[in-house]
Formats: C-alpha cells, sequence, structure tokens
C-alpha cells in the first residue's frame, strides 16, 4: 500500500506538461506491474480526409503503444469538415474506435440523426434538450466487465443556447460514483473559453476521471492532474492539418480576413494529417488520474 502511495504522488508530480511525439517512447509507470488500472486515449476533433486518413493509419499504433483499454475519437468535423455521416463513423469504429464523440457541429449531416439513437457507440453534447436525438452519455464495457462513462457538454460562450453544461453532469453523475458503480469517467468539454473549461474542470475534479477540452482545435499545453485527482486539459487539438486554419485551406480565411469578402467556401485539407490526443492511466479502485500525457502522431498520407 504505501509502495503505490509513494508512486502516486510521483505520477502526479511528473504528469505536468509532458509532450511526447511519434519518436519519443512511452513512459510505462510502476503501476503497470499489477495492471490494476485503465488507459484511455482520447483523439481531438477529426477534421476531413486529412484527420480521418491520419486516425485511420494510428488506430493500431495507438491500440498498441498505450494498451488502450478504450480509444475515444472526437469526429464532429470528420464529414468535409462539418459533422459527421454513419457511413464515417461505422469507419472509425470497424477500425479499432471504441466511442465517438461529437459536439455543435453534430446536426450537419441530417443522416447521422436515426444514426444517433441506434448505435451505442456515439454521444453528443449532453446538454442539448431532452428532446434531441441520440444520448448525450454511454458506458462502454470492456471484456473483463470495467465500465467507462463517456459524456460530452458544450460550453455556452460564444455557443449555442444551451443547459447549463454543470447541472447537466450534476443530474448525469447522480447516477454515477466513482470507484463504486463506474470504472472512470471521460467528459469532453467542447466550448470556446478557455475559462469555462477550467471552471468546469475544477467543479468536476474527484468526481470525474479526466476531463478533456475539444472544439478550438488548438492543442494547449496544460495537460495535468488537478488536486483531486481529475486529469485535464483545455483543448486536445485537432486531427487534421496543421498547415490550414484550423483544418481547411488558409486561402479563404485570409481573404475573409483581408478583403471581408465571404464569397469563397472553407474547403477541408486532404492530407497531411496530424493526430492530437492525450493518453490516460486511472486508478482501478478510486477511478481517478494516475498520469495524463498528451501526444501528436504524424499521419502518414
Ligand atoms: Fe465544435
Ligand atoms: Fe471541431
Amino acid at each position: 500500500m504505501r509502495f503505490e502511495t509513494e508512486c502516486n504522488y510521483t505520477a502526479k508530480r511528473f504528469s505536468l506538461n509532458i509532450f511526447i511525439t511519434s519518436e519519443t517512447p512511452v513512459r510505462r509507470s510502476f503501476f503497470e506491474v499489477g495492471r490494476k488500472i485503465l488507459k484511455i486515449v482520447y483523439c481531438g476533433d477529426v477534421v476531413g480526409r486529412a484527420g480521418r486518413d491520419a486516425v485511420y493509419n494510428n488506430l493500431s499504433l495507438m491500440r498498441e503503444r498505450y494498451r488502450a483499454d478504450v480509444i475515444v475519437v472526437n469526429v464532429e468535423n470528420a464529414a468535409h469538415g462539418f459533422g459527421v455521416t454513419p457511413g464515417i463513423a461505422r469507419d472509425f469504429l470497424d477500425r479499432g474506435a471504441d466511442v465517438l464523440t461529437t459536439g455543435n457541429h453534430v446536426w450537419q449531416q441530417r443522416e447521422i440523426v436515426p444514426f444517433l439513437d441506434e448505435c451505442r457507440q456515439i454521444v453528443r453534447p449532453l446538454n442539448y434538450p431532452e428532446t434531441a436525438a441520440g444520448r448525450g452519455a454511454t458506458v462502454f464495457e470492456l471484456a473483463n466487465g470495467k465500465k467507462i462513462l463517456i459524456t460530452q457538454v458544450l460550453g455556452r460562450v460564444f455557443m449555442d443556447s444551451v443547459d447549463n453544461p454543470a447541472f447537466a453532469l450534476d443530474r448525469l453523475l447522480k447516477n454515477y460514483t466513482l470507484g463504486r458503480n463506474i470504472d472512470a469517467v471521460l467528459v469532453d468539454v467542447h466550448a470556446e473559453s478557455t475559462s469555462e473549461k477550467l471552471s468546469l474542470g475544477h467543479y468536476l475534479d474527484g468526481r470525474v476521471s479526466v476531463v478533456a477540452g475539444t472544439h478550438t482545435h488548438i492543442p494547449t499545453a496544460d495537460a495535468h492532474i488537478l488536486n483531486g485527482g481529475t486529469a485535464y486539459i483545455t483543448d486536445v487539438g485537432m486531427c487534421g492539418n496543421y498547415d490550414s486554419v484550423l483544418g481547411f485551406d488558409k486561402q479563404a480565411p485570409i481573404d475573409r480576413l483581408c478583403q471581408r469578402y465571404n464569397g469563397n467556401r472553407l474547403e477541408v485539407c486532404r492530407s497531411n494529417g496530424t493526430v492530437w490526443g492525450i493518453f490516460v492511466e486511472t486508478d482501478d479502485k478510486t477511478g481517478l488520474a494516475k498520469s495524463v500525457e498528451q501526444f501528436s502522431l504524424a499521419g502518414g498520407n
């Protein structure tokens, strides 16, 4: 027991601002000796073909390198930058993703609506009206019986008008207590404002395993474990082409900036994607985070 306590402290201290690339070997923690941990990989917003190919090309690598129990991918921009189709969602699941999250663009491909009801491996934001299609949370069960709750909320600053994300999560978490009836909880905070994301992270600290921000498509350098044991990052970053404006070809956004001309359509980048994500290990007994690492992986095409 004493050994575990010392290791836990070490993991927390060394989990701050760790950044790894495809060339950097992953540190294996002492906890792995007893395999008393859950390993979660979360990939940020997939933008168009560049993002899709980057994730497809790395799913096996992520499973192997991180020995991931669950791989969660945000697919809100996977269909040409706007939303996701059932075909693309199935592609991700067939190729090895376990659960998909979405975001404010979830409704933009209309054919996804019935799929959101049918498929338990995709979630839309929890704080949309209860009458909205699909589900705001899902429980993914591993072969060994461990259960991971995956949910997503939208922020409200510069975003759609939705229910208070904190209160929506309070209602959900009334049914789930870490270490008692759920083994890990991942919350995707899909929001524009850094302060709103951080406030929600602290609000949930100690009650969930991970609070991971998405939506801005820009990775932030603040992956760390909060005082109560929740892994936190303000934005995971996108999976897409970084020689772009948020995954889209640069010219149309530059024209809009310089000429106030809105005639050019946004065109999504089709190649040279990079995967950005986080890797989190959670404690088997408490469900809280033991380590969090941010990573990026070259996409190949
Ligand atoms: Fe978004
Ligand atoms: Fe996005």
